[in-house]
C-alpha cells in the first residue's frame, strides 16, 4: 500500500463568519456522486453521515445542528475515492470555498489525527472519529452475517475485533484511541452503531 503524506500543516479551518452556512442534503450528495466512483465508499460515507445525525438527535441537538453533525460525516471521505494523496485537503478547500460552517470543516479535517495531524477537539470532531473505522467494520461484518445486521450483538463485534485477520485493513488501534478520546465505551459505541447504522444499499 502506498503511503502518502496527509499531513495537512495547518490548525484553522473555514472562515468564523460562515457559521451557520451549510448545504443541503441534496447538494451533499450530489457532491458525493460527482467525486465517488466508488460505490462501497458512498456507502460509508452515507453510514456515517447517518450514524452522526442520529447521534446528535439522540442528545437533544436542534435539527439545524444534526445537519451540520450529517455533512460532516456523509463528506468526511468525498476525494479519497479519485485523490487518496489530497484526502482530506481536496475537500476542506471545497468546502471553504463554499464558505459552509468551520465547525464542520473542522470535524473533517481531524477525522484521522494520526494523518492529518488535527486533534478531534469539539464532541462532533470526536464522534467523527470514532464511527469513521467502526462503521465500515460493522458493515463489513454485517456483510458476512447470513442475517445482516438482525441479530447481531456487541459480543460477536467484539469477537471480529480481536480476530486481526478480519477486516485487517482496519485500525484496531484508531477504534480504541477514537472510543477513549469520545470517552465512551467500546460497548455503548459498538452498540450504538448496531442500533443506528443504515445499510442504503437495500
Ligand atoms: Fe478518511
Ligand atoms: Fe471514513
Amino acid at each position: 500500500m502506498i503511503e502518502y503524506d496527509l499531513n495537512l500543516n495547518r490548525s484553522e479551518f473555514g472562515n468564523p463568519t460562515n457559521e451557520g452556512n451549510v448545504i443541503s442534503k441534496e447538494e451533499a450528495i450530489s457532491l458525493l456522486d460527482e467525486w465517488v466512483l466508488n460505490e462501497k465508499l458512498k456507502v460509508h460515507m452515507k453510514q456515517v453521515g447517518h450514524l452522526m445525525k442520529s447521534f446528535a438527535a439522540q442528545k437533544g441537538y436542534s435539527e439545524e445542528i444534526q445537519h451540520q453533525w450529517y455533512l460532516a460525516g456523509i463528506l468526511h471521505d468525498a476525494d479519497w475515492d479519485q485523490w487518496p494523496d489530497q484526502h482530506c485537503k481536496k475537500i476542506i478547500e471545497e468546502l471553504e470555498k463554499r464558505e459552509i460552517d468551520p465547525k464542520i470543516i473542522r470535524a473533517i479535517a481531524s477525522h484521522g489525527p494520526k494523518y492529518f495531524g488535527v486533534e478531534p477537539e469539539t464532541e462532533m470532531d470526536k464522534m467523527l472519529y470514532a464511527f469513521d473505522e467502526l462503521s465500515g467494520f460493522i458493515h463489513a461484518y454485517s456483510l458476512m452475517r447470513p442475517t445482516g445486521y438482525q441479530g447481531m450483538e456487541v459480543k460477536g463485534v467484539k469477537k471480529r475485533l480481536k480476530d486481526k485477520t478480519f477486516a485487517a485493513q482496519v485500525s484496531r488501534e484508531d477504534i480504541q484511541d477514537a472510543s477513549e478520546r469520545a470517552k465512551m465505551s467500546m460497548e455503548d459505541l459498538i452498540r450504538f452503531v448496531i442500533n443506528h447504522q443504515i445499510n442504503p444499499t437495500e
